[in-house]
Order: C-alpha cells, then sequence, then structure tokens
C-alpha cells in the first residue's frame, strides 16, 4: 500500500507528500547470477525530487533499471501507487506514465532533433493535433531545440542533446520521470541550466528520481536523498540532513572529492 513518509526530518514537503513509488528489499542480478542490488529499498514521494547519489559502480543505475523494468527483482517487490509492479517490462512502465531518460547518449544521431522528438509521441502518433502540442510544448521550454529543429541530433552540443533527451521524455506527459546522471560530462553553465529544469519538475506535477555523482547539485536540488554502496543503502535525509549530519558527511567525503563541481 501507498503510505505516508514516516517523520524522519525537519523537511516538511517530503513529509507531507505521498509514496507513489517504491523499491523494497529488492535484490536484482544481471544474467542471473551477477547479483548487483542487495535488498535496497528506496521511497519516491509524490511532486517531491529523491536524489539517489553513491560512488562508481555503487549500483545506482541498476537501480533505476530494476525500477523501470529492464532488470526484475529477484527478491522483493516494486509498487507504484500500491500496486506491485515488480515484474512489468519498459514499456508498460511508459504507459503507466513513467519516463526514463539513461545514463548513456540515447538519441538516433543521424534524424533530425524534430524526428527524435517526435519518436518519444509513438504512443500517440495518430493524434497529430496533440503531437503538433507537446512538439510546441518542448519548444517552448527549450528554445534552442526550436531553432535546430531541422538539424542532426547528433551535430548538437552535448547540453543541447540532453535538452532533446528531456524534450522527449516530457512528450509524453509523464507522472514520473527518471533522470540517470542528467549532466555527466556537460559544461557548467548547462548543467546549471538542466538543474534549475529539473527543480520546476514538481511544480509542473512530475515526479522526480534523480541518479547523480555530482553530490552537491544533487542534495541541493532533491527533496529527499538516498546513498547507495554495493546495491544497498547506505544512509539517507534531507538536504538538512547533510548539512549537519558528521557520519552522512564523511561517509560521502570518501568518493566526493573528484565528483564535486
Ligand atoms: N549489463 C551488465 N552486465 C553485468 N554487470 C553490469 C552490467 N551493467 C552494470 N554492471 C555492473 O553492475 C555494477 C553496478 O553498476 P551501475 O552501472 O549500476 O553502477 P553506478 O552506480 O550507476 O555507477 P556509475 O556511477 O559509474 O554510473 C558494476 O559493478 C557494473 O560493472
Ligand atoms: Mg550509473
Amino acid at each position: 500500500m501507498a503510505r505516508k513518509q514516516k517523520k524522519k526530518t525537519p523537511n516538511g514537503k517530503w513529509e507531507q507528500a505521498r509514496t507513489i513509488l517504491e523499491m523494497r528489499d529488492v535484490h536484482a542480478a544481471y544474467h542471473g547470477d551477477i547479483s548487483i542490488l542487495n535488498g535496497l529499498s528506496i521511497a519516491v514521494n509524490e511532486n517531491c525530487i529523491t536524489g539517489i547519489i553513491g560512488p562508481n559502480g555503487a549500483g545506482k543505475s541498476t537501480a533505476l533499471k530494476t525500477m523501470y523494468g529492464f532488470l526484475h527483482p529477484s527478491k522483493g517487490t516494486i509498487a507504484l501507487d500500491g500496486r506491485d509492479i515488480s515484474n512489468l517490462p519498459p514499456y508498460d512502465m511508459m504507459a503507466n506514465g513513467i519516463a526514463f531518460v539513461p545514463q548513456n547518449r540515447s538519441l538516433f544521431n543521424d534524424l533530425s532533433v524534430e524526428d527524435n522528438l517526435r519518436l518519444g509521441c509513438w504512443q500517440f502518433r495518430s493524434d497529430r493535433r496533440k503531437v503538433t502540442r507537446e512538439l510546441e510544448k518542448v519548444y517552448g521550454q527549450f528554445p534552442i531545440l526550436k531553432e535546430k529543429r531541422s538539424d542532426l541530433a547528433g551535430s548538437l552540443s552535448g547540453g543541447q542533446q540532453r535538452f532533446v533527451e528531456l524534450g522527449r521524455a516530457l512528450v509524453v506527459e509523464p507522472k514520473i520521470i527518471m533522470l540517470d546522471e542528467p549532466t555527466a560530462m556537460i559544461a557548467p553553465k548547462i548543467s546549471r541550466e538542466i538543474y534549475d529544469f529539473i527543480a520546476t519538475l514538481p511544480g509542473q506535477g512530475i515526479t522526480v528520481v534523480l541518479v547523480d555523482q555530482n553530490v552537491r547539485q544533487c542534495v541541493n536540488v532533491s527533496d529527499y536523498i538516498y546513498i547507495l554502496d554495493l546495491g544497498r543503502n547506505r544512509g539517507e535525509g534531507t538536504a538538512a540532513t547533510f548539512a549537519h549530519d558528521e557520519h552522512l558527511k564523511e561517509m560521502v567525503a570518501d568518493w566526493l572529492d573528484y565528483q564535486i563541481d
């Protein structure tokens, strides 16, 4: 059952929000026996930003891929609005209003910006008016993409390509969006624009799950943060908790120095 988050922190927004998506004690493996998640629990609250941080290889991307149905738990459950979705494939996740922007570049470089965005509209491709409306919405949010709508996606800068990927995820009007390292290898100015944009999503009624190597930015933008290591929970809390909890700060400091900007 979806439940209210227990009062753990002084963060009112997080506490008052309802849990919409939840992994409970999830174990998952690649190829059946390469065990990566070892009893991971993550609660995602509605219209909040849930950050997931951890060192390289901690299992952050695997956690997102498992939430999205690319891998299925061997133990534990994943629930959406209280309904068990542990065994749904990714296309059903999309049909349930969940969008996913993977860590690695996922555009078709030899297609135009607009054709890449149109691919995101595949589910409702016969409704031309809705396709036009959704494209215009993306162009409104990212005006540079309107200018470059006919350019090949592969010719855009890394940051502009990230905007296309975000736009392509948003055309389905998701209720939840999962973002894996949205600013990795992106210039600082565009990174800031991307974080500013992510911060607006809860206000648009979109719940965010954000995996990030950039600990400082992730903590700043997130309502609640989970720390992962070796596929397990190592700590959690709000930005306020992070600022005051010496144990959390010490733990993160071990792998923070080369990741923070
Ligand atoms: N397709 C795969 N098959 C087998 N092992 C994999 C596969 N993908 C990832 N792994 C392994 O799973 C572990 C966790 O990887 P994952 O990509 O989830 O970590 P991460 O926390 O996202 O790391 P990073 O910060 O580098 O993105 C690593 O040891 C990785 O080598
Ligand atoms: Mg990763």
